[in-house]
């Protein structure tokens, strides 16, 4: 299994801050070839190519761009979401601080093909250095002619603000990312109405990760039919790997999608397990995913194959937890930090994650009881019913899968109370 580097084929390999390397290497070919096209046939490449969004949800980006395009009524907004506040995902900031250019020529695109005037790149408050690289980005790029007012002579005008996240994981989210932007307090809503329809200061919106942004430069620049030889016929393209938890090396991995399983892809860049053990369980997806049983890693990596296993790709952020390991204190430690990041909008969010973060600690402490265990079940089938957005219809299934999975983790905590 090795590593297709589609996206970050540039990374280190050109100082991040130096346009003429990034042109020297094939940048803004893309950028070039979409201001003299029609919006309609861009937005039917990228349909065409299969993109579909890599913060987690695995929205179409063709139909997404093309929602906002249809609103009439501008002004429009394109923003680019670098909050990356997934647990065990940490693959945004190598585009990021890797290969901006390729990330801004992205934004220049998705902006002039949904007509947005003003657009928003919003970073982590923990990547102090990508804020500072991105703020020096904007200076350069309004230097070279590609923001400001018509972008490479063209009649196409946008600017970028750079925006320091607020140090939460519901930012990421993006309704609460959107209030977060309007100087509200970061909060997720119902949908519908989406974003495209009424998103920033209630005008059409787009939201892309900046892991989505990235192909799209890719895909215009050696068109549609190259772009679909790398991956599967339904999900073309590659995805970025974070690999984490107890393993010897951890890191991010350029993959085709469907390349290997995802037993071949721990084995191969893990360097095995941290303690030399077994694998007892892997979250594929991010902090949210369900774990899937150490004996059940031979699907290959694909949303359809690892959906089939019982858990979901998300972000793409594999962890990995030896055996040995009880699943009552892997959860423990994702409900230590879901517990304190609802945005307490929604009550099943509000309140259910501070019940399943108590009891888990409880069971944790061995004064857990058996009435606990239904009550866990009960709370988190709740929240992931009834909650207003992906916060609390996701923190509790990591919780509910291990119940399922390794009941005995549990069971065993409540029996060292009795015994
Ligand atoms: C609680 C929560 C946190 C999220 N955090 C992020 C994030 O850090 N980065 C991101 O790109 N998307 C995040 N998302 C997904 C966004 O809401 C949105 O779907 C995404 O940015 C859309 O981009 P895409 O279509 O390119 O995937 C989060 C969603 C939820 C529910």
């Amino acid at each position: 299994m090795k590593e297709t580097k589609l996206l970050t084929r540039r990374v280190g390999k050109y100082d991040p801050l130096d346009l003429s390397g990034y042109k020297a290497d094939g940048g803004l070919v893309a950028l070039k070839r979409a201001l003299s096209t029609g919006f309609e046939s861009l937005i039917e490449e990228i349909r065409r190519s299969g993109l579909v969004g890599r913060g987690g949800a695995g929205f179409p980006t063709g139909a997404k761009w093309a929602m906002a395009a249809a609103e009439e009524q501008g002004p429009k907004y394109f923003i680019c979401n670098a909050e990356e506040g997934e647990l065990g995902t940490f693959k945004d900031k190598v585009l990021l601080e890797g290969d901006p250019w390729m990330v801004l020529e992205g934004i220049l695109i998705a902006a002039f093909v949904i007509g947005a005037e003003q657009s928003y790149i919003y970073i982590s408050s923990e990547y102090e250095k990508s804020i500072e690289l991105w703020e020096k980005l904007v200076v350069e790029a309004g230097r070279a002619g590609l923001l400001g007012d018509g972008i490479l002579g063209s009649k196409f005008s946008v600017d970028l603000q750079v925006v320091k996240g607020k140090g939460l994981y519901i930012t990421g989210e993006e309704f609460a990312l959107i209030s977060s932007l309007e100087a509200r307090r970061a909060a997720g809503r119902l949908k519908p109405p989406y974003p495209t329809e009424k998103g920033l200061f209630g005008r059409p919106t787009v939201v892309n990760n900046i892991e989505t942004i990235a192909n799209v430069p890719v895909i215009l620049a050696n068109g549609v039919e190259a772009y679909r030889r790398f991956g599967v016929e339904d999900e073309p393209g590659t995805r970025l790997f974070s690999l984490s938890g107890d393993v010897k090396k951890t890191g991010v991995y350029e993959l085709e999608i469907g390349s290997g399983t995802l037993a071949e892809f721990i084995n191969e860049f893990s360097g095995g397990t941290a303690n030399g053990r077994g694998i007892k369980a892997v979250q594929p997806g991010g902090g949210t995913s369900a774990l899937l049983a150490g004996t059940s890693l031979g699907c290959t990596l694909t949303t359809q194959a690892i959906r089939l296993a019982g858990s979901e790709i998300g972000t793409a952020g594999v962890m990995v937890y030896e055996d040995g390991r009880s699943t009552l204190d892997i959860v423990r430690g994702l409900m230590q930090f879901y517990g304190s990041e609802s945005c307490g909008r929604c009550a099943p969010c509000r309140i259910g994650v501070v019940r399943m973060r108590d009891i888990v600690e409880r069971l944790s402490q061995g004064e857990g009881t058996t009435e606990d265990l239904e009550q866990l079940r009960q709370i988190g089938k709740t929240c992931v019913a009834v909650s207003t957005c992906g916060m609390g219809q996701a923190f509790p299934i990591p919780v509910l899968s291990a119940l399922e999975l390794f009941p005995h983790d549990f069971e065993a905590a409540i029996h060292h109370v009795s015994a």
